[in-house]
């Protein structure tokens, strides 16, 4: 039996909505376009996917402007508010859509942020989750005083005590720990509140959890990193990986590892649920699906943007390479673009990536900012074709169990779900493959997940074996 064919998936497909805030992305410059920082873009983003039962609405983090050779690297626009703050007002104009906030392991504290969290938690009636990332970039060490960023390997170990010291957080409020009744003469009841006494090479801390348990008992755990380390991570802690794997071949062979990963684990091989990134482009026919694609490249990427993308990778000004034309004949300079942009040249030197890059361009006959355009797309060519097609396609996702959901990225704010909840939703529930109500009120409820990993350590093995 292959490990795929040990999903015992629901033949479902779920979606959550990505906002990316700033980004290459989106198309900001067009007269539809909304505001990235205006509350009335996030709460229309968000009541469009709750009318479309989208399970999860998320927001990316970035803790400082995005910035190269001392000047500010502008997308079109720039700025986004702080994730929570925003969960937080969304939480009041929405009813079942769970409230995601991707928020960094290398910079934050756990004793802080557990706290944080679990405050939208029970405001949100139990539907807030954490996106645990732990930000490749070198420029945001630089608002912390901490001199650039730690090496992967530290990342990731600090990554591991923060999740295991904000979980123990969680933890230490005992189901009993409200006595529960206003005539006790104590409200909380004796030892139902446990101190959190950790430390490791990472912290040190002796802290008393400070709210009771949600609805769902403690946040849900997203992971989104996808290197080796970043993935037996996620098997371990999350509920919920956010990939980037999102073609049908690809996503099925990342199915395939990370449920090698999950038993490996010692959990149920469906424990990790599976959202790839992915960009729509929907039509009624795929002719205009087609035309539309090339209008929303053509504006995601001007002229001035593509320009400044290469330039991080080539650690210096290009202003004088035209962005309709090849892409620049120099090298880059090595040590500027190998200290600024963290993990992304997956272990190539900055000077192979270029000439990579250079001899697919002319390959393709691709003009900087053509190459820029699709390089920097969500995922590849995204998912593009008439409401019909992309509907039977998702249903074949549904059916392989390659994915839970997909995490939508929509390419307009804030009008970017209209068609897919006006036209895609319905047609995905005809065909049996997409929820018709909410399952519950919880995010845990509605992603079909058991209860979190520290409360069921005694049937772990049980559940695993009875998956196997
Ligand atoms: C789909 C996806 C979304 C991400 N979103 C963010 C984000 O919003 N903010 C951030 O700081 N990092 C984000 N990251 C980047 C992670 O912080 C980064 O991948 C991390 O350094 C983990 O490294 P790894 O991919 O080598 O495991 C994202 C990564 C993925 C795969």
């Amino acid at each position: 039996m292959s490990t795929s064919s040990r999903i015992a998936g629901d033949g479902k497909i779920q979606f959550g909505v990505f906002f990316q805030g700033v980004n290459h992305t989106t198309v900001w410059r067009d007269p539809d376009s909304g505001s990235q920082t205006d509350f009335e873009s996030f709460r229309r983003v968000a009541q469009t996917a709750e009318r479309g039962l989208f399970t999860a609405f998320f927001f990316g983090e970035g803790l400082r402007l995005r910035e190269h050779l001392g000047r500010i690297h502008d997308l079109d626009v720039a700025g986004r508010p702080d994730a929570q703050t925003a969960l937080a007002a969304l939480a009041a104009v929405t009813s079942h859509i769970g409230l995601v906030a991707t928020q960094n392991t290398t910079y934050n504290d756990p004793a802080d942020l557990a706290h944080r969290l679990s405050s939208l938690d029970l405001l949100s009636g139990g539907r807030a989750a954490w996106n645990i990332v732990t930000t490749d970039n070198a420029w945001t060490g630089a608002n912390f005083r901490r001199g650039g960023f730690l090496a992967h390997e530290d990342r990731y170990i600090r990554a591991e005590a923060f999740v295991q010291t904000a979980k123990a957080i969680w933890d230490s409020w005992a189901d009993g720990a409200i006595a529960g009744s206003r005539d006790s003469r104590r409200w909380l009841a004796e030892g139902g509140i446990t101190p959190v006494r950790r430390q490791d090479s990472s912290f040190d801390v002796d802290i008393t959890g400070r709210l009771p348990r949600s609805s769902q008992q403690h946040p849900v755990l997203f992971q989104a990193g996808d290197s080796a380390t970043g993935r037996d991570f996620a098997v371990r802690n999350a509920d919920v990986i956010f990939s980037r794997h999102a073609g049908l071949e690809a996503a099925r062979k990342f199915r395939e590892d990370i449920v090698a990963r999950t038993l490996k684990a010692g959990r149920p091989a469906d424990d990790v649920k599976i959202f790839p990134g992915q960009e729509f482009i929907l039509a009624p026919t795929a002719k205009e699906a087609e035309d539309k694609l090339q209008w929303v490249r053509e504006r995601q990427v001007g002229p001035q943007t593509a320009i400044a993308y290469l330039e991080q990778f080539w650690g210096r000004t290009l202003d004088e390479y035209d962005p309709d034309g090849p892409l620049p004949d120099i090298d880059p300079v090595v040590e500027v673009t190998n200290a600024t942009r963290g993990n992304a040249f997956h272990g190539k030197s900055a000077k192979e990536l270029a000439a990579e890059w250079r001899a697919e361009a002319t390959d393709k006959g691709l003009s900087i900012r053509q190459f820029v355009s699709q390089r920097s797309a969500v995922n590849g060519r995204g998912l593009v074709g008439s409401y019909d097609e992309v509907a039977d396609l998702l249903a074949e996702y549904a059916h392989t169990g390659a994915v839970d959901g997909f995490n939508i990225t929509p390419w307009i704010i804030p009008t970017g779900l209209d068609d897919i909840v006006n036209h895609l939703v319905p047609r995905l529930q005809e065909r049996g493959v997409y929820r018709t109500e909410y399952e519950g009120t919880t995010l845990r409820d509605n992603l079909g997940l058991r209860a979190p990993l520290t409360r069921r350590s005694r049937t772990r093995r049980q559940e695993s074996e009875d998956v196997a």
